[in-house]
């Protein structure tokens, strides 16, 4: 009896990791095909989709091409006849769409077509979307997988959507000892050709670069960008600048922006930006701003480039400045996803750790 009872235990075990693996085998080519209308789909969400017919063979792929365009449960489901889905499971990694937007709501076509699972990455931040409520009521089994994945795949359109704030990744290039300058404010070049040029590759990836006052004037960088936004409360900088030689340039100044502490608003500052449509901000300065953008929880990823060279010199600069800190534990947690070696130096992606939640 109880060894009856264990076979059944585990073969239910193994069916249920089988499904799993299954799941998250289709999941992840919803996120590969999701990652094709990157560049073209933004503010929108990146997302993909699988369809599999009622024998588990994959009947159909679609995937959000184009901003306004089809969503990709749509994409997908267009594809087939009307009856060919019918038992079938579809994979999606964003929750599907419930309302009337720039297309009609996918939900009704998935019902529409008898799917009976849906499998979901994630739930869809933007509150008028419910599509799981409406999926169960009209009883379709609705699953989740790697939702971790998901959120992190549609990082920025969550912190978008929640926050109405642009996203934030802020660069550093340091010494193995944390520095960016000597005490002199001399910073060129603590990093390899090969990775100023990785540099300039991740600016066009951008809406918008951010720098300072301070930036401009210890460094006159030129920062090709097609938008900048230069922090400069007293207009201190020189508009004969290398900075201002192209580009569409907002000074955020204390004429435009709302003063805290006696420094301009960050936060008010990539609030305007948003407004105007900017939704990724990539950030090049100095430790202070770096050290109260930090403080302010405006940053949510950081690319540090480091090269293998010691300062080894308390005076020198540091990436990040500003907090006083007692305890290790006090420390901003960071989740790094991803490290890359180019030419001498590495270049390390971190998340900040609410990125995910
Ligand atoms: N290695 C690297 O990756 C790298 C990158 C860039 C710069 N650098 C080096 O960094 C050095 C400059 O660093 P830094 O620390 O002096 O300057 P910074 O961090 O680049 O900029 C500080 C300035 O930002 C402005 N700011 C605006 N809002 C602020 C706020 N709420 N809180 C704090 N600052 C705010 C202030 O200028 P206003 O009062 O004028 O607004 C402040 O003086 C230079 O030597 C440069 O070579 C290194």
């Amino acid at each position: 009896m109880r060894a009856n009872f264990n076979r059944f235990a585990v073969s239910k075990y193994l069916r249920y990791t089988w499904l799993m693996n299954i799941d998250e085998k289709y999941m992840r080519m919803c996120f590969a095909l999701a990652k094709r209308g990157k560049g073209r789909v933004e503010p929108n969400p990146l997302v993909g989709c699988v369809i599999l017919d009622k024998d588990g063979n994959v009947i159909s792929k679609g995937y959000h091409k184009k901003y306004g365009k089809n969503h990709a449960e749509r994409e997908a489901l267009l594809k087939l006849k009307c009856n060919e889905a019918e038992g079938g499971t579809l994979y999606v990694n964003l929750e599907p769409c419930s309302h009337y937007g720039k297309t009609p709501p996918c939900v009704d076509l998935i019902i529409e077509r008898k799917l009976t699972r849906v499998v979901i990455g994630m739930k869809d931040v933007n509150p008028v979307v419910d599509g799981i409520t409406k999926l169960k009521n009209a009883g379709i089994k609705v699953d989740f997988v790697l939702e971790k994945e998901a959120r992190f795949l549609n990082r920025i359109f969550i912190k978008n959507m929640t926050q109405k704030l642009p996203y934030v990744v802020l660069k550093t290039a340091c010494t193995m000892d944390g520095k960016i300058a000597t005490k002199t404010g001399d910073s060129k070049w603590i990093t390899s050709n090969k990775s100023r040029e990785e540099v300039y590759n991740i600016r066009k990836m951008f809406d918008c670069i951010m720098t300072s006052s301070n930036t401009v004037i210890s460094d006159n960088p030129k920062m090709e960008h097609k938008f900048k936004c230069i922090l400069d409360k007293d207009s201190r900088t020189e508009k004969n600048a290398q900075i201002y030689k192209q580009g569409n340039i907002y000074i955020a100044s204390k004429e435009n922006t709302p003063l805290k502490d006696n420094q301009l608003d960050l936060k008010a500052v990539l609030s305007y930006l948003y407004n105007r449509g900017i939704y990724t901000v990539f950030v090049e300065c100095g430790g202070t701003l770096a050290g109260a953008m930090l403080k302010e929880g405006l940053i949510d990823e950081i690319y540090q480039f480091i090269a293998p060279k010691i300062l080894n010199d308390n005076n020198g600069m540091s990436c990040f400045n500003g907090a006083q800190i007692d305890k290790i534990k006090d420390c901003k947690p960071l989740e790094i996803y991803e490290i890359k070696k180019i030419d001498t130096d590495i270049l390390i992606k971190t998340c900040i750790c609410n990125v995910f939640k």
